[in-house]
């Protein structure tokens, strides 16, 4: 059974994004490179925001937060508390921005300054938002901060320089800045990408560690599939810029209802798995610019009938799920692997 979105779903979020695109200026116009994004955070869920290279992810939720490029064209609409974003002044986005709402920027081993403690560096985010916090209580927030992600003996840390921390003490510190002034959503870009897949595991159950800890609401932003699926509640699947699946995790897994979806699960390797046995979808995802018509995936989809060639699908929902495919309820029964039959009964609309 579909059914058309309620328009007032996500009402109550925390963060709801609703019909965002952003787009450059090209020759011919506007190249969108995110398309009509529809998002919504709960307070103290994991969202997981997954999809390839260059689908969108950073760019919308960064948009989303005032944190676009300066040739970027933004449009829609992205509340925060019920709070319209798009359109307020940089200077009150930035005072949202590392107190209610923190980010964790993609490469952010990167991101912390070399010639600079990491004890400094940590007051500095505390400073930008409390200008008169004492040096001592500030020293002894950079302490609890700094046992709050684990980081064994603070005391003797504080005065070091990242380069004297490893790659995952180092996230740990991107971290703390991170959660320094109680932010109320936090956005992870990539958090783990860098580190070694120990590291990994660790890292992310420190992130929900957290969550739970401080109430926060979490977007998790990865190409990785596999990363969100023990860590979110909640996954939304963005291709060519928009969510084309939206469900819970054990949904999106035992049941996926986007032939995309259906490739990258199945492009999960799995340790049983022999190396000529290891999947991964076919073709590209489109460039900038370069959209075929119809469904974006068409060229890759091995479920295509000649209605996504022509007519891009809407998004019905699906039992839990939201799905934007013309055959999201009649796609074949998944059984773990990519099962190429077309659909046997008619598209949805
Ligand atoms: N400032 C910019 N000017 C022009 N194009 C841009 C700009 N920023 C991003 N893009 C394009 O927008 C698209 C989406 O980029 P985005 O960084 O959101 O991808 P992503 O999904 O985060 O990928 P990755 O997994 O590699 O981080 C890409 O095609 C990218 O080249
Ligand atoms: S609309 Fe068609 S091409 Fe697009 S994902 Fe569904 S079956 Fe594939
Ligand atoms: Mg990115």
């Amino acid at each position: 059974m579909t059914a058309p979105i309620a328009e007032a779903d996500g009402v109550d979020a925390l963060l709801r994004i609703r019909d965002l695109n952003v787009g450059f200026s090209g020759r011919n116009g506007t190249l969108p490179a995110v398309r009509g994004l529809d998002l919504h955070v709960s307070r103290g869920e994991v969202l997981g925001v997954v999809g390839e290279s260059g689908s969108g992810k950073s760019l919308g939720m960064l948009a989303s937060l005032g944190l676009q490029a300066r040739n970027a064209l933004v449009s829609g609409s992205v509340r925060f508390k019920g709070q319209e974003l798009i359109g307020r002044p940089r200077r009150e986005l930035r005072a949202l921005r590392g107190a209610q709402i923190s980010m964790i920027f993609q490469d952010p081993l990167s991101s912390l300054n070399p010639v600079m403690t990491v004890g400094d560096q940590i007051r500095e985010a505390l400073y930008l938002h409390n200008r008169q916090m004492t040096k001592q209580k500030a020293t002894q927030r950079v302490l609890d901060l700094l046992r709050l992600v684990a980081i064994p003996q603070p005391q003797g840390r504080i005065n070091q320089y990242p380069h004297e921390f490893s790659g995952g003490m180092r996230q740990r510190v991107m971290i703390a800045m991170a959660v320094a002034n109680d932010p109320e959503l936090l956005v992870a870009d990539e958090p783990t990408t860098a580190l070694d897949v120990t590291v990994q595991a660790q890292i992310m159950l420190m992130l929900r560690d957290l969550k739970d800890k401080l109430g926060l609401a979490l977007v998790l932003i990865t190409h990785d599939l596999g990363v969100v699926a023990g860590h979110a509640d909640r996954v939304a699947v963005i291709y060519a810029g928009r969510v084309v699946e939206e469900a819970a995790v054990r949904e999106l897994f035992a049941d996926p209802r986007h032939p995309y979806t259906r490739g990258l699960i199945a492009s999960i390797p799995k340790l049983t798995m022999s190396e000529d046995k290891l999947y991964s979808i076919p073709g590209a995802p489109p460039m900038l610019g370069a959209l075929p018509g119809g469904c974006a995936f068409h060229p890759r989809c091995a479920y295509a009938q000649d209605v996504c060639r022509k007519v891009e699908p809407p998004t019905h929902r699906v039992g839990t799920h939201k799905s934007a495919c013309h055959f999201a309820a009649s796609l074949p029964a998944w059984n773990g692997g990519l099962g190429a039959a077309a659909p046997e009964n008619g598209a949805n609309d």
